[in-house]
């Protein structure tokens, strides 16, 4: 019922306002061979108020995901899970259980800097994590999906210093 409203307030480039409770959602950004190291991603969104599982997928194909990151609130503990798949398969679990910046019904910045051999995770001005690259590098990246209990209003990618990569400014939602 809320989509074609939410669509089209997108569309028109409105702020929105409405937080529909636990929608499944997903936030796809299309990368493409322009998103090449050094890289920097922010994303900036609305955790759910009955949030369980938040997303953030940097994917080749939808068997291979360069890095893979999982914000839980549905364990013991809130903690935020990293991972690679290569070929369907998933590798190691590393949990970050240091720092759990995030909270229901609450706003945050997320800053991905990517380069050749890293990612570095800063939400709300703190470093949350690094992840080391575990694929032979160079590694193509086609898709940065963010999905789950959240709702994203801006997503933005910035592939040299003061440059913006005009073609991932647009906020395309698939549900
Ligand atoms: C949302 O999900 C939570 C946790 O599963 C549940 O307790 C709550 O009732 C759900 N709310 C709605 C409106 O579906
Ligand atoms: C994954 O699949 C590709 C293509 O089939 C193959 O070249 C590659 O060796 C595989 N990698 C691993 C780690 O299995
Ligand atoms: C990641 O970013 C933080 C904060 O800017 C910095 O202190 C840290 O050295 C960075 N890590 C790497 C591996 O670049």
């Amino acid at each position: 019922m809320l989509l074609p409203l939410l669509f089209l307030s997108v569309m028109m480039g409105f702020r929105l306002i409405e937080i529909e409770t636990n929608a499944s959602r997903r936030f796809v950004k299309i990368l493409g061979p322009e998103f090449v190291p050094p890289a920097l991603v922010k994303i900036q969104g609305v955790v759910n108020p009955f949030a369980r599982r938040i997303h953030i997928t940097f994917e080749k194909d939808n068997e291979n995901f360069i890095f893979h990151m999982s914000i839980r609130f549905d364990e013991k503990k809130n903690v935020v899970v990293i991972n690679s798949q290569t070929n369907g398969t998933w590798g190691e679990e590393e949990r970050v259980l240091s720092y759990f910046p995030f909270a229901p019904s609450q706003g945050f910045e997320m800053e991905i800097q990517y380069e050749e051999k890293y990612f570095n995770v800063t939400v709300n001005d703190q470093l949350l994590l690094e992840f080391d690259i575990r694929d032979p590098t160079p590694v193509e990246i086609n898709k940065l999906i963010v999905e789950g209990d959240v709702l994203v209003s801006e997503m933005r990618v910035e592939t040299l210093p003061g440059e913006t990569n005009k073609e991932c400014e647009e906020l395309s939602l698939t549900v």
